[in-house]
Protein backbone atom coordinates (compact mmCIF):
# COMPACT_ATOMS: atom_id res chain seq x y z
CA UNK A 1 0.00 0.00 0.00
CA UNK A 2 1.22 3.66 -0.72
CA UNK A 3 2.59 5.58 2.12
CA UNK A 4 1.91 8.88 2.56
CA UNK A 5 4.94 11.60 2.53
CA UNK A 6 6.30 13.58 5.09
CA UNK A 7 7.21 17.41 4.50
CA UNK A 8 10.67 18.04 5.79
CA UNK A 9 11.71 19.74 8.47
CA UNK A 10 9.39 18.14 11.49
CA UNK A 11 11.53 19.05 14.89
CA UNK A 12 10.86 16.31 18.07
CA UNK A 13 7.89 16.78 20.01
CA UNK A 14 6.99 19.85 17.99
CA UNK A 15 6.84 18.55 14.34
CA UNK A 16 6.35 21.59 12.28
CA UNK A 17 4.76 23.70 14.62
CA UNK A 18 7.80 25.75 14.13
CA UNK A 19 7.42 26.04 10.35
CA UNK A 20 3.63 26.77 10.66
CA UNK A 21 4.50 30.34 12.42
CA UNK A 22 5.49 31.26 8.67
CA UNK A 23 2.70 29.21 7.05
CA UNK A 24 2.69 30.48 3.41
CA UNK A 25 6.03 29.11 2.12
CA UNK A 26 5.45 26.01 3.99
CA UNK A 27 2.30 25.54 2.33
CA UNK A 28 3.64 26.37 -1.16
CA UNK A 29 6.30 23.90 -0.60
CA UNK A 30 4.29 20.91 -0.21
CA UNK A 31 3.31 20.16 -3.49
CA UNK A 32 6.52 19.18 -4.32
CA UNK A 33 6.56 16.55 -1.84
CA UNK A 34 3.27 14.99 -2.89
CA UNK A 35 -0.58 15.23 -3.49
CA UNK A 36 -1.10 14.39 -0.02
CA UNK A 37 1.57 15.17 2.67
CA UNK A 38 2.04 15.10 6.13
CA UNK A 39 2.11 18.25 8.89
CA UNK A 40 2.75 17.11 12.50
CA UNK A 41 1.53 19.55 15.12
CA UNK A 42 3.23 17.91 17.72
CA UNK A 43 2.52 14.48 17.80
CA UNK A 44 -0.59 14.50 15.84
CA UNK A 45 -0.56 14.25 12.26
CA UNK A 46 -2.41 16.39 9.65
CA UNK A 47 -2.71 15.53 6.20
CA UNK A 48 -2.59 18.32 3.92
CA UNK A 49 -4.24 17.47 0.62
CA UNK A 50 -2.39 19.40 -2.43
CA UNK A 51 -3.19 17.93 -5.50
CA UNK A 52 -6.39 19.48 -6.76
CA UNK A 53 -8.47 16.23 -7.91
CA UNK A 54 -7.82 14.74 -4.78
CA UNK A 55 -9.54 18.34 -2.99
CA UNK A 56 -12.33 17.71 -5.36
CA UNK A 57 -12.59 14.48 -4.49
CA UNK A 58 -12.26 15.33 -0.63
CA UNK A 59 -15.19 18.07 -0.86
CA UNK A 60 -17.54 16.35 -3.09
CA UNK A 61 -17.86 12.92 -0.21
CA UNK A 62 -18.55 15.49 2.21
CA UNK A 63 -20.32 12.04 4.15
CA UNK A 64 -16.96 10.36 4.77
CA UNK A 65 -14.99 13.74 5.14
CA UNK A 66 -16.97 15.48 7.41
CA UNK A 67 -16.69 18.89 9.30
CA UNK A 68 -15.37 18.03 12.89
CA UNK A 69 -12.54 17.72 15.16
CA UNK A 70 -11.14 20.23 17.81
CA UNK A 71 -11.00 23.52 16.06
CA UNK A 72 -14.70 23.13 14.81
CA UNK A 73 -15.46 22.13 18.37
CA UNK A 74 -14.10 25.35 19.75
CA UNK A 75 -15.80 27.54 16.77
CA UNK A 76 -18.74 26.29 17.84
CA UNK A 77 -18.82 27.70 21.74
CA UNK A 78 -18.90 31.08 19.58
CA UNK A 79 -20.78 30.12 16.66
CA UNK A 80 -23.29 27.50 17.64
CA UNK A 81 -24.16 24.93 15.97
CA UNK A 82 -25.10 26.41 12.22
CA UNK A 83 -24.36 25.38 9.03
CA UNK A 84 -20.74 26.46 9.14
CA UNK A 85 -19.85 24.23 12.13
CA UNK A 86 -22.64 21.66 12.04
CA UNK A 87 -21.82 18.21 10.72
CA UNK A 88 -22.81 16.04 7.78
CA UNK A 89 -26.01 14.04 9.74
CA UNK A 90 -27.55 17.80 10.10
CA UNK A 91 -26.03 19.52 7.53
CA UNK A 92 -28.02 18.38 4.52
CA UNK A 93 -31.42 19.37 6.45
CA UNK A 94 -30.23 22.50 7.64
CA UNK A 95 -28.66 23.84 4.46
CA UNK A 96 -32.51 23.73 2.42
CA UNK A 97 -33.76 25.29 4.89
CA UNK A 98 -31.37 27.96 5.18
CA UNK A 99 -31.68 28.42 1.06
CA UNK A 100 -34.53 30.27 0.86
CA UNK A 101 -32.05 33.07 2.30
CA UNK A 102 -30.15 33.22 -0.90
CA UNK A 103 -32.56 32.08 -3.52
CA UNK A 104 -32.18 33.87 -7.10
CA UNK A 105 -35.56 36.11 -6.65
CA UNK A 106 -34.26 37.98 -3.22
CA UNK A 107 -30.83 38.81 -4.89
CA UNK A 108 -32.52 42.31 -6.73
CA UNK A 109 -33.34 43.35 -2.88
CA UNK A 110 -29.83 42.40 -1.27
CA UNK A 111 -28.54 44.30 -4.18
CA UNK A 112 -29.88 47.52 -3.90
CA UNK A 113 -29.11 47.41 0.16
CA UNK A 114 -25.62 47.37 -0.76
CA UNK A 115 -25.51 49.44 -3.17
CA UNK A 116 -27.01 52.22 -0.78
CA UNK A 117 -24.76 51.75 1.69
CA UNK A 118 -21.51 51.25 0.34
CA UNK A 119 -22.24 54.81 -1.66
CA UNK A 120 -22.59 56.53 2.01
CA UNK A 121 -19.44 55.40 3.01
CA UNK A 122 -17.75 55.80 -0.62
CA UNK A 123 -18.88 59.11 -0.94
CA UNK A 124 -17.98 60.39 2.48
CA UNK A 125 -13.86 59.94 1.53
CA UNK A 126 -12.14 62.79 0.45
CA UNK A 127 -9.94 63.49 -2.55
CA UNK A 128 -6.25 63.37 -1.74
CA UNK A 129 -6.75 61.54 1.84
CA UNK A 130 -4.68 58.27 2.94
CA UNK A 131 -7.51 55.77 3.10
CA UNK A 132 -7.27 53.04 5.98
CA UNK A 133 -8.67 50.44 3.95
CA UNK A 134 -9.09 47.39 6.29
CA UNK A 135 -11.16 49.36 8.47
CA UNK A 136 -13.27 51.34 5.16
CA UNK A 137 -13.81 47.86 4.02
CA UNK A 138 -14.99 46.75 7.42
CA UNK A 139 -17.23 49.09 7.86
CA UNK A 140 -18.85 48.91 4.26
CA UNK A 141 -19.52 45.25 4.75
CA UNK A 142 -20.79 44.98 7.85
CA UNK A 143 -23.16 48.15 7.38
CA UNK A 144 -24.35 46.36 3.99
CA UNK A 145 -24.32 42.83 6.07
CA UNK A 146 -26.70 44.15 8.42
CA UNK A 147 -28.57 45.83 6.64
CA UNK A 148 -29.52 43.10 3.84
CA UNK A 149 -29.61 40.88 6.95
CA UNK A 150 -31.46 42.15 9.22
CA UNK A 151 -32.81 45.61 9.62
CA UNK A 152 -36.16 46.08 9.12
CA UNK A 153 -37.88 47.90 12.71
CA UNK A 154 -34.21 49.11 13.74
CA UNK A 155 -33.69 52.49 14.84
CA UNK A 156 -30.74 54.68 13.44
CA UNK A 157 -29.41 54.50 16.90
CA UNK A 158 -29.64 50.54 16.88
CA UNK A 159 -28.10 50.38 13.71
CA UNK A 160 -25.01 52.28 14.63
CA UNK A 161 -25.03 50.57 17.95
CA UNK A 162 -24.86 47.36 15.95
CA UNK A 163 -22.68 47.97 13.63
CA UNK A 164 -20.04 48.96 16.35
CA UNK A 165 -21.17 45.91 18.16
CA UNK A 166 -20.47 43.58 15.12
CA UNK A 167 -17.45 45.02 14.28
CA UNK A 168 -15.79 44.24 17.49
CA UNK A 169 -18.02 40.80 17.80
CA UNK A 170 -16.65 39.58 13.79
CA UNK A 171 -12.71 40.92 13.81
CA UNK A 172 -12.48 39.83 17.87
CA UNK A 173 -13.71 36.00 17.86
CA UNK A 174 -10.94 34.40 16.19
CA UNK A 175 -8.62 36.08 18.71
CA UNK A 176 -10.87 35.05 21.98
CA UNK A 177 -10.71 31.26 20.52
CA UNK A 178 -7.07 31.47 20.71
CA UNK A 179 -6.45 33.42 23.70
CA UNK A 180 -6.80 31.31 27.41
CA UNK A 181 -9.83 31.96 29.81
CA UNK A 182 -7.41 33.28 32.27
CA UNK A 183 -6.25 36.00 30.13
CA UNK A 184 -9.56 36.83 28.41
CA UNK A 185 -10.23 40.00 30.77
CA UNK A 186 -6.83 42.28 30.04
CA UNK A 187 -6.92 40.84 26.31
CA UNK A 188 -9.90 43.10 25.31
CA UNK A 189 -12.52 40.00 26.85
CA UNK A 190 -14.74 42.57 28.71
CA UNK A 191 -15.20 44.37 25.55
CA UNK A 192 -15.90 41.63 23.22
CA UNK A 193 -17.90 39.75 25.84
CA UNK A 194 -20.13 43.23 25.93
CA UNK A 195 -20.38 43.83 21.87
CA UNK A 196 -21.18 40.21 21.16
CA UNK A 197 -23.61 39.93 24.41
CA UNK A 198 -25.53 43.50 22.40
CA UNK A 199 -25.62 41.24 19.57
CA UNK A 200 -26.85 38.22 20.50
CA UNK A 201 -29.34 40.25 21.73
CA UNK A 202 -29.79 42.26 18.41
CA UNK A 203 -30.40 38.74 16.87
CA UNK A 204 -32.80 37.58 19.51
CA UNK A 205 -35.15 40.46 18.81
CA UNK A 206 -35.18 40.48 15.14
CA UNK A 207 -36.20 37.21 15.54
CA UNK A 208 -38.87 38.25 18.00
CA UNK A 209 -39.80 41.18 15.56
CA UNK A 210 -40.13 38.44 12.64
CA UNK A 211 -42.51 36.20 14.68
CA UNK A 212 -45.02 38.98 15.55
CA UNK A 213 -45.22 41.06 12.81
CA UNK A 214 -47.16 40.28 9.63
CA UNK A 215 -45.77 40.92 6.24
CA UNK A 216 -45.03 44.46 6.01
CA UNK A 217 -43.24 44.15 2.52
CA UNK A 218 -42.70 41.57 -0.46
CA UNK A 219 -41.31 37.49 0.48
CA UNK A 220 -38.12 38.88 -1.67
CA UNK A 221 -37.73 41.95 0.71
CA UNK A 222 -38.63 40.14 4.05
CA UNK A 223 -35.80 39.95 6.83
CA UNK A 224 -33.69 36.89 6.21
CA UNK A 225 -35.01 36.10 10.30
CA UNK A 226 -38.58 35.93 8.80
CA UNK A 227 -37.58 33.86 5.68
CA UNK A 228 -35.29 31.64 7.97
CA UNK A 229 -38.62 31.57 10.78
CA UNK A 230 -40.67 30.88 7.46
CA UNK A 231 -38.31 27.60 5.66
CA UNK A 232 -40.32 24.58 5.41
CA UNK A 233 -38.40 21.09 4.95
CA UNK A 234 -39.94 18.44 2.32
CA UNK A 235 -41.32 16.98 5.75
CA UNK A 236 -42.77 19.69 6.91
CA UNK A 237 -39.83 20.24 9.69
CA UNK A 238 -38.45 23.81 10.15
CA UNK A 239 -36.09 25.66 12.28
CA UNK A 240 -36.32 25.88 16.14
CA UNK A 241 -35.82 29.60 17.56
CA UNK A 242 -32.17 28.74 18.63
CA UNK A 243 -31.20 26.88 15.02
CA UNK A 244 -32.55 30.58 13.76
CA UNK A 245 -30.53 32.30 16.08
CA UNK A 246 -27.23 29.97 15.53
CA UNK A 247 -27.78 30.56 11.72
CA UNK A 248 -27.88 34.16 11.46
CA UNK A 249 -24.59 34.26 14.11
CA UNK A 250 -23.02 31.71 11.74
CA UNK A 251 -24.22 34.14 8.61
CA UNK A 252 -22.55 37.68 10.23
CA UNK A 253 -19.24 35.77 11.31
CA UNK A 254 -18.79 34.61 7.92
CA UNK A 255 -19.94 37.52 5.74
CA UNK A 256 -18.28 40.50 7.49
CA UNK A 257 -14.12 39.02 7.70
CA UNK A 258 -14.11 37.55 4.18
CA UNK A 259 -15.94 39.83 2.13
CA UNK A 260 -14.38 43.06 3.50
CA UNK A 261 -10.64 40.90 3.37
CA UNK A 262 -11.29 40.28 -0.19
CA UNK A 263 -12.11 43.51 -1.01
CA UNK A 264 -8.79 44.73 1.01
CA UNK A 265 -6.39 42.46 -0.89
CA UNK A 266 -8.50 43.38 -3.89
CA UNK A 267 -7.40 47.20 -3.34
CA UNK A 268 -4.23 46.80 -2.16
CA UNK A 269 -3.53 44.93 -5.76
CA UNK A 270 -5.08 47.29 -7.72
CA UNK A 271 -3.25 50.43 -5.99
CA UNK A 272 -0.49 48.76 -7.62
CA UNK A 273 -1.83 47.73 -10.64
CA UNK A 274 -2.89 51.22 -12.55
CA UNK A 275 -3.32 49.79 -15.77
CA UNK A 276 -6.08 47.06 -14.10
CA UNK A 277 -7.39 49.87 -12.60
CA UNK A 278 -7.74 51.86 -15.80
CA UNK A 279 -9.54 49.07 -17.04
CA UNK A 280 -11.97 48.17 -14.26
CA UNK A 281 -13.10 51.91 -14.20
CA UNK A 282 -13.11 52.16 -18.03
CA UNK A 283 -15.69 49.24 -17.61
CA UNK A 284 -17.35 50.75 -15.01
CA UNK A 285 -18.11 53.94 -17.04
CA UNK A 286 -18.94 52.03 -19.83
CA UNK A 287 -21.78 49.62 -18.33
CA UNK A 288 -23.00 51.61 -15.67
CA UNK A 289 -22.26 55.53 -17.35
CA UNK A 290 -22.32 56.70 -14.14
CA UNK A 291 -25.59 55.21 -12.35
CA UNK A 292 -25.34 52.85 -9.31
CA UNK A 293 -24.65 49.30 -10.04
CA UNK A 294 -27.63 46.76 -9.01
CA UNK A 295 -27.88 42.98 -9.16
CA UNK A 296 -28.39 42.55 -12.50
CA UNK A 297 -25.31 44.54 -13.41
CA UNK A 298 -22.81 41.76 -12.35
CA UNK A 299 -22.65 39.82 -14.92
CA UNK A 300 -22.27 43.16 -17.33
CA UNK A 301 -19.13 43.99 -15.29
CA UNK A 302 -16.78 40.37 -16.15
CA UNK A 303 -14.01 42.67 -15.85
CA UNK A 304 -14.35 43.71 -12.16
CA UNK A 305 -15.72 40.20 -11.32
CA UNK A 306 -12.29 38.77 -13.12
CA UNK A 307 -10.08 41.24 -10.79
CA UNK A 308 -12.03 39.90 -7.44
CA UNK A 309 -11.08 35.92 -8.77
CA UNK A 310 -7.89 36.76 -8.92
CA UNK A 311 -7.20 38.77 -5.71
CA UNK A 312 -9.12 35.71 -4.42
CA UNK A 313 -7.16 33.36 -5.94
CA UNK A 314 -3.89 34.94 -4.84
CA UNK A 315 -5.18 36.05 -1.44
CA UNK A 316 -8.23 33.84 0.11
CA UNK A 317 -9.64 34.57 3.30
CA UNK A 318 -9.61 30.80 4.30
CA UNK A 319 -6.06 29.71 3.88
CA UNK A 320 -6.27 26.54 5.73
CA UNK A 321 -9.77 24.25 6.39
CA UNK A 322 -10.11 20.92 7.80
CA UNK A 323 -11.94 17.99 7.46
CA UNK A 324 -11.95 14.47 9.75
CA UNK A 325 -12.59 10.91 7.99
CA UNK A 326 -15.77 9.52 9.54
CA UNK A 327 -14.75 6.20 8.61
CA UNK A 328 -11.69 4.27 7.43
CA UNK A 329 -11.47 5.28 3.83
CA UNK A 330 -8.93 5.83 1.29
CA UNK A 331 -7.88 9.08 -0.98
CA UNK A 332 -6.01 9.17 -3.90
CA UNK A 333 -5.24 4.85 -2.87
CA UNK A 334 -3.69 6.59 0.31
CA UNK A 335 -5.21 4.80 3.43
CA UNK A 336 -7.03 6.72 5.87
CA UNK A 337 -8.45 5.59 9.12
CA UNK A 338 -11.51 6.87 10.50
CA UNK A 339 -10.61 9.76 12.76
CA UNK A 340 -7.87 11.31 10.60
CA UNK A 341 -7.41 14.76 10.19
CA UNK A 342 -7.40 16.61 6.30
CA UNK A 343 -6.48 19.86 5.47
CA UNK A 344 -6.85 21.50 2.11
CA UNK A 345 -5.41 25.52 1.61
CA UNK A 346 -7.02 27.38 -1.01
CA UNK A 347 -4.10 29.86 -0.69
CA UNK A 348 -1.76 26.82 -1.78
CA UNK A 349 -3.73 25.54 -4.64
CA UNK A 350 -4.11 28.72 -6.01
CA UNK A 351 -0.44 29.53 -5.81
CA UNK A 352 0.68 26.16 -7.27
CA UNK A 353 2.10 27.55 -10.64
CA UNK A 354 1.13 23.39 -12.43
CA UNK A 355 -2.44 25.17 -12.06
CA UNK A 356 -1.95 28.65 -12.36
CA UNK A 357 1.04 30.20 -14.72
CA UNK A 358 3.01 32.72 -13.01
CA UNK A 359 1.00 32.43 -10.29
CA UNK A 360 2.06 35.35 -8.21
CA UNK A 361 1.33 37.91 -10.78
CA UNK A 362 -1.52 39.46 -10.41
CA UNK A 363 -3.68 38.89 -14.06
CA UNK A 364 -7.09 38.97 -14.10
CA UNK A 365 -7.30 38.09 -17.80
CA UNK A 366 -6.39 34.96 -16.43
CA UNK A 367 -10.32 34.29 -16.16
CA UNK A 368 -11.54 35.00 -19.35
CA UNK A 369 -9.70 32.29 -20.67
CA UNK A 370 -10.29 28.27 -19.97
CA UNK A 371 -11.69 27.28 -16.03
CA UNK A 372 -8.81 26.18 -13.48
CA UNK A 373 -8.92 22.08 -12.90
CA UNK A 374 -11.23 20.91 -10.85
CA UNK A 375 -10.10 21.66 -7.26
CA UNK A 376 -7.50 24.05 -7.79
CA UNK A 377 -9.89 27.02 -7.17
CA UNK A 378 -11.39 26.97 -3.96
CA UNK A 379 -11.44 29.92 -2.20
CA UNK A 380 -15.69 29.11 -0.96
CA UNK A 381 -14.70 25.44 -0.54
CA UNK A 382 -16.73 22.88 -2.47
CA UNK A 383 -19.30 20.37 -3.23
CA UNK A 384 -22.50 20.27 -1.12
CA UNK A 385 -20.61 22.59 1.85
CA UNK A 386 -19.11 25.08 -0.94
CA UNK A 387 -20.11 28.51 0.85
CA UNK A 388 -23.71 29.31 0.39
CA UNK A 389 -23.33 33.34 0.39
CA UNK A 390 -20.79 32.80 -2.62
CA UNK A 391 -23.21 34.65 -4.86
CA UNK A 392 -23.99 36.77 -2.70
CA UNK A 393 -20.37 37.74 -2.39
CA UNK A 394 -19.57 38.05 -5.48
CA UNK A 395 -22.54 40.37 -5.81
CA UNK A 396 -21.26 42.53 -2.83
CA UNK A 397 -17.81 43.01 -3.58
CA UNK A 398 -18.47 43.40 -7.30
CA UNK A 399 -21.05 45.96 -6.27
CA UNK A 400 -18.46 47.74 -3.56
CA UNK A 401 -15.33 47.81 -6.42
CA UNK A 402 -17.48 49.08 -9.01
CA UNK A 403 -18.78 52.25 -6.76
CA UNK A 404 -15.06 52.69 -5.91
CA UNK A 405 -13.87 52.86 -9.49
CA UNK A 406 -16.43 54.75 -10.63
CA UNK A 407 -15.59 57.76 -7.74
CA UNK A 408 -11.54 57.21 -7.10
CA UNK A 409 -8.05 56.21 -8.23
CA UNK A 410 -5.90 54.84 -5.77
CA UNK A 411 -2.21 54.95 -5.58
CA UNK A 412 -0.15 53.17 -3.24
CA UNK A 413 1.47 54.47 -0.08
CA UNK A 414 4.19 51.98 0.08
CA UNK A 415 6.04 50.52 -3.09
CA UNK A 416 5.71 46.54 -1.72
CA UNK A 417 2.83 44.77 -1.56
CA UNK A 418 0.72 44.33 1.57
CA UNK A 419 1.87 40.56 4.10
CA UNK A 420 -0.46 38.88 5.91
CA UNK A 421 -0.83 38.48 9.43
CA UNK A 422 -0.57 34.51 11.09
CA UNK A 423 -4.17 33.70 12.18
CA UNK A 424 -7.21 32.01 11.60
CA UNK A 425 -7.57 34.15 8.33
CA UNK A 426 -5.48 35.17 5.71
CA UNK A 427 -5.77 38.96 6.41
CA UNK A 428 -3.37 41.68 5.37
CA UNK A 429 -1.17 43.46 8.03
CA UNK A 430 -2.13 47.38 6.73
CA UNK A 431 -3.11 48.22 3.72
CA UNK A 432 -3.21 52.60 3.04
CA UNK A 433 -3.74 54.01 -0.21
CA UNK A 434 -4.13 57.54 -1.34
CA UNK A 435 -7.36 58.84 -3.03
CA UNK A 436 -7.95 60.56 -6.32
CA UNK A 437 -10.78 61.58 -7.04
CA UNK A 438 -11.74 60.44 -10.41
CA UNK A 439 -13.62 63.76 -11.20
CA UNK A 440 -10.27 65.66 -11.06
CA UNK A 441 -8.84 63.19 -13.50
CA UNK A 442 -10.94 64.43 -15.97
CA UNK A 443 -10.92 68.31 -15.25
C1 LIG B 1 -15.80 36.52 -0.35
C2 LIG B 1 -16.45 36.19 0.75
C3 LIG B 1 -16.57 34.79 1.28
C4 LIG B 1 -15.65 33.77 1.28
C5 LIG B 1 -14.23 33.79 0.72
C6 LIG B 1 -16.27 32.64 1.93
C7 LIG B 1 -15.65 31.40 2.09
C8 LIG B 1 -16.27 30.31 2.66
C9 LIG B 1 -15.64 29.02 2.84
C10 LIG B 1 -14.21 28.69 2.46
C11 LIG B 1 -16.55 28.20 3.41
C12 LIG B 1 -16.33 26.79 3.92
C13 LIG B 1 -16.04 25.75 2.89
C14 LIG B 1 -15.55 24.48 3.52
O1 LIG B 1 -15.81 24.17 4.67
O2 LIG B 1 -14.84 23.74 2.85
C15 LIG B 1 -17.76 28.96 3.60
C16 LIG B 1 -18.92 28.47 4.14
C17 LIG B 1 -20.01 29.23 4.45
N1 LIG B 1 -20.18 30.58 4.18
FE1 LIG B 1 -18.91 31.74 3.15
N2 LIG B 1 -17.52 32.99 2.32
C18 LIG B 1 -17.76 34.29 1.94
C19 LIG B 1 -18.90 35.03 2.14
C20 LIG B 1 -20.01 34.58 2.79
C21 LIG B 1 -21.21 35.36 3.02
C22 LIG B 1 -21.40 36.79 2.51
C23 LIG B 1 -22.07 34.57 3.73
C24 LIG B 1 -23.46 34.87 4.24
C25 LIG B 1 -24.12 35.98 4.04
C26 LIG B 1 -21.42 33.30 3.94
C27 LIG B 1 -21.95 32.23 4.62
C28 LIG B 1 -21.38 30.98 4.69
C29 LIG B 1 -22.03 29.84 5.33
C30 LIG B 1 -23.39 29.85 6.04
C31 LIG B 1 -21.17 28.74 5.15
C32 LIG B 1 -21.41 27.28 5.57
C33 LIG B 1 -21.96 26.53 4.36
C34 LIG B 1 -22.19 25.04 4.57
O3 LIG B 1 -21.39 24.37 5.24
O4 LIG B 1 -23.20 24.54 4.02
N3 LIG B 1 -20.16 33.33 3.35
N4 LIG B 1 -17.56 30.24 3.12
Amino acid sequence: MTTIATAPGALPLIGHAARLLRPWSLLRSLPSVGGLVELRLGRVPVYVVCDPKLVHEMLVHDDVFDRGGEVFDQVRTIMGDGLITCAHAKHRRNRRLVQPVFSRSRMSHYGRVMAEHSAEVISSWNDGQILDVRAAMHTIIRRLSIAALFSSGVSPEQFKQLQDDVGVFAAGWLRRLITPAPLRRIAGGLAWDRAAGRVHTAIDDSITRARHAGCPVSENEMDVPAVLLGARDTDGGRFTIDQVHDELVSMFLAAVESSSTVLSWTLDQLSHHPEVQRRAAEEVDRVLKGRTPAWEDVERLPYITSVIHESMRMNPPTWLLTRVTARDTTLGGYPLPAGTTLAYSAYQLGRDPKSFPDPDRFTPDRWAGEAPPRGAFVPWGGGPRLCIGNTFSIAETVIVLAQIMQAWRLQPTRRRFATARVSMLHIPKSIRVRLHARQADHD
